[in-house]
Formats: structure tokens, C-alpha cells, sequence
């Protein structure tokens, strides 16, 4: 059985209302991505649980704060065991460093750019967005979030490519404007993918039929 570079995104307030779907995922799939709605309501435990269970845990808590804060809550996240964090690339650079020399290597740090793929991409908002993932670079961050529009030129600055935005061809978009399929994005040079309401709606397709 091969493994799908997916994260599923957790996006709920209990780990309990997931528990059956994790139990049919459990070897299909990369990783789980903890969001702020699961973190802020069941709490740092919610991290040791799915390590305890055997996960990949993304931490998506998307810090942007000044640069000691940034520190320590990397500190703190690496401690807690998570495996990816996400920083804002408008921190800055002293904060960006500081996330990389804080942590080890059993944690890497995603950037994420001022472009959330619920906004439509124009051209302005694309040269910031690789703005942002030129500095994020040259701060060592390892990776980025990376809109589906834009992994295309993200591809040659970044090996570790993370795109949220996807829905399969017959799912309804929801809040999602910058959209594309998980063969797409994977195709085009993203490593993981984040999957939320798209596994909820389809999880028998994601586990048997998806071929990625
Ligand atoms: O349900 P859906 O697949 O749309 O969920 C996407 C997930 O990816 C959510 O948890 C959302 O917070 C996250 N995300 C995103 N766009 C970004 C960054 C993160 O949709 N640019």
C-alpha cells in the first residue's frame, strides 16, 4: 500500500469526531495538520495524542509575532513534538532566523505567504508571494505554503512544497478560490498536500481510488 503525500486537515474543535476517519487513514496518508480551531480547544494534548497514535503533525498555528516570541514557540512546538510549523514570512527575518536556530531537526518550519488561497491570485499578490519565498530561502526556512497558482515558480526555490487549496473535480470549491486536484499539484512540483473537507466528502475515493 503506498503512503499519499496528503496531510489531512483536522479542522474541528474535537479530535473525538475524527477518530473513526483516522482509524481508515492510518497508513494511506503522510500526516495530520492541526489547525488553530482543534489547538485552541482541546489544547497541546492534542499533539502528544496523535504522536502517541503514530502521526505526522503538522502544527498549523501560522505565528507571526516578534522575533523572541517567535523563538520561544518554536521552542515550545518542537518540544511538543510537532513535526511541521508554520510561521507568517511577514514576521520578518530576524524572526524567521530565530525559528530556525531555536528548533531541531526533527521539526521543519513552513512558511506561509501573505496569499491565502481563499483570495483570488493577481499579479501583484504573486510577486509578493515570491518575494516572501525568496527571503523565507535565504532565513533557511525548509519549506512553504504554497497557493496551487504558484507552484509552478516556487518549484525551483523550494524542494518542500505544501499546498492547501484542493478539491477533487466534482467537489464544490466552499471558501476556496485559488483551487486545484491533488493530481494537479503534485504534478506541477508540490510535495505534500492538504486535504480537509474534500477527504470528509470523498474518504473512500481518497483511500482506494486517488492515485497519487
Ligand atoms: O477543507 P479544505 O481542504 O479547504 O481546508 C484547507 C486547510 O488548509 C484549512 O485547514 C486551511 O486553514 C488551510 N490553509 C488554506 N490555505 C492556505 C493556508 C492554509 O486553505 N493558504
Amino acid at each position: 500500500m503506498s503512503v499519499k503525500p496528503i496531510f489531512f486537515a483536522l479542522d474541528g474543535p474535537n479530535l473525538n469526531e475524527f477518530e473513526f476517519m483516522l482509524k481508515k487513514l492510518e497508513g494511506h496518508i503522510f500526516g495530520v495538520k492541526v489547525g488553530l480551531e482543534m489547538f485552541i480547544s482541546e489544547g497541546p494534548k492534542v499533539v502528544e495524542k496523535l504522536k502517541k497514535d503514530g502521526w505526522t503533525v503538522f502544527l498549523d498555528l501560522k505565528l507571526h509575532d516578534i522575533p523572541n516570541t517567535v523563538r520561544k514557540a518554536t521552542k515550545s512546538a518542537n518540544n511538543l513534538g510537532a513535526d511541521f510549523l508554520t510561521i507568517h514570512i511577514a514576521s520578518g527575518k530576524d524572526a524567521l532566523q530565530e525559528a530556525y536556530s531555536s528548533k531541531n531537526d526533527s521539526l521543519k518550519i513552513l512558511g506561509v505567504s501573505q496569499a491565502l488561497t481563499s483570495s483570488t491570485m493577481d499579479a501583484k499578490m504573486s510577486k509578493g508571494v515570491s518575494e516572501d519565498f525568496l527571503l523565507a530561502k535565504q532565513c533557511s526556512v525548509d519549506g512553504v505554503i504554497c497557493p496551487p497558482s504558484e507552484i509552478e515558480r516556487t518549484k525551483n526555490l523550494y524542494d518542500l512544497i505544501v499546498t492547501p487549496g484542493i478539491r477533487l473535480n466534482n467537489d464544490t470549491k466552499d471558501d476556496q478560490k485559488n483551487t486545484t486536484t491533488p493530481e494537479n499539484a503534485i504534478l506541477a512540483g508540490a510535495k505534500y498536500i492538504v486535504m480537509g473537507r474534500s477527504i470528509i466528502n470523498n474518504l473512500d475515493f481518497v483511500m482506494n481510488e486517488l492515485d497519487i
